[in-house]
């Protein structure tokens, strides 16, 4: 019997993740030291390089919500614009996730200037980035949500299971989320961030403030479980059978191009890494 349409995609998630991008191996590398100053510089670097995707997401969405003549679609992707862009009402963050990047990138250090000078950033990332416009713009909307929104797929702990005979997503250690907060956690921990600075990371995954603060944790309430749900089913319920394979080759491109941010934000982690510690 063929695969299930939801489990080729799934599958397609954990190829993403038997064969992880740099930034994971950067990521470990960086949790081996406990200096505050490393660790502030290598997340400037990571996280700096995550500003074109982070600012370029919403405005996708934005172009993927144009092509949807499904209202119940277009709700959902309005929603998810809405997190990225409007505020989110928790005392910790009064921002969208754009405006919190900014607000965590202030407290590394960085600029307003610099980190609107997109000239400074490496080709391979400002690629993906201005690929992704031409797919949101271009491409039928299912094959839009498969290509960019693969991604919210790819940081979740553990995806509920929707389907009976869902694919379990198996041992993923993330894209990259879970470690870049342990390292974030370090430096809270050292006082060399505040809590405040951080909730870019908290508002996609509260629970991780609540583990901070030792409340109890519900893992299926994170907004990124949120949007990794309801872009599974939202192709899935919306996909017409002949477009199956279109969707699941755009799915597959997203991911592709998505690890070559990663990787490329992994390069640079690493060449920081060796400058600072002196093995270059
Ligand atoms: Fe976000
Ligand atoms: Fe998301």
């Amino acid at each position: 019997m063929p695969e299930k349409f939801y489990n080729r995609l799934i599958q397609e998630i954990r190829r993403f993740h038997e064969n992880p991008p740099a930034l994971v191996s950067a990521y470990e590398r960086a949790l081996q030291t406990d200096d505050v100053e490393i660790l502030k510089g290598f997340s400037r670097c990571i996280l700096l390089n995550f500003r074109p995707w982070v600012v370029s997401f919403p405005r996708w969405l934005g172009h993927i919500y144009g092509n949807c003549p499904d209202p119940e679609v277009r709700r959902l992707i309005l929603e998810d614009m809405e997190d990225e862009d409007k505020k989110d009402p928790h005392p910790l963050a009064r921002d969208g996730h754009v405006g919190l990047h900014r607000r965590l990138l202030h407290a590394l250090g960085v600029s307003d200037e610099e980190m609107e000078d997109w000239d400074s950033y490496p080709p391979e990332i400002l690629s993906v980035v201005h690929s992704f416009y031409e797919f949101a713009r271009t491409y039928p909307w299912q094959e839009g949500v498969a290509a960019i929104m693969s991604s919210e797929l790819t940081n979740v702990r553990d995806l509920p299971k929707i389907y009976p005979d869902q694919l379990e997503l198996g041992e993923t250690r993330s894209a990259g989320a879970a470690l870049m907060w342990m390292i974030l956690k370090k430096l809270i921990l050292a006082g060399a961030l505040r809590k405040e600075d951080v909730a870019f990371l908290f508002a996609h995954d509260w629970t991780l403030l609540d583990e901070l603060e030792g409340k109890p944790v519900d893992r299926t309430r994170g907004t990124e479980v949120k949007h990794a749900v309801y872009v599974l089913r939202a192709l899935v319920e919306h996909t017409p059978p002949g477009r199956e394979e279109s969707v699941v080759r755009a799915f597959r491109l997203g991911l592709r191009m998505f690890w070559s941010y990663f990787n490329t934000m992994g390069r640079e982690g690493h060449a920081f890494l060796d400058r600072a510690l002196g093995t270059a």
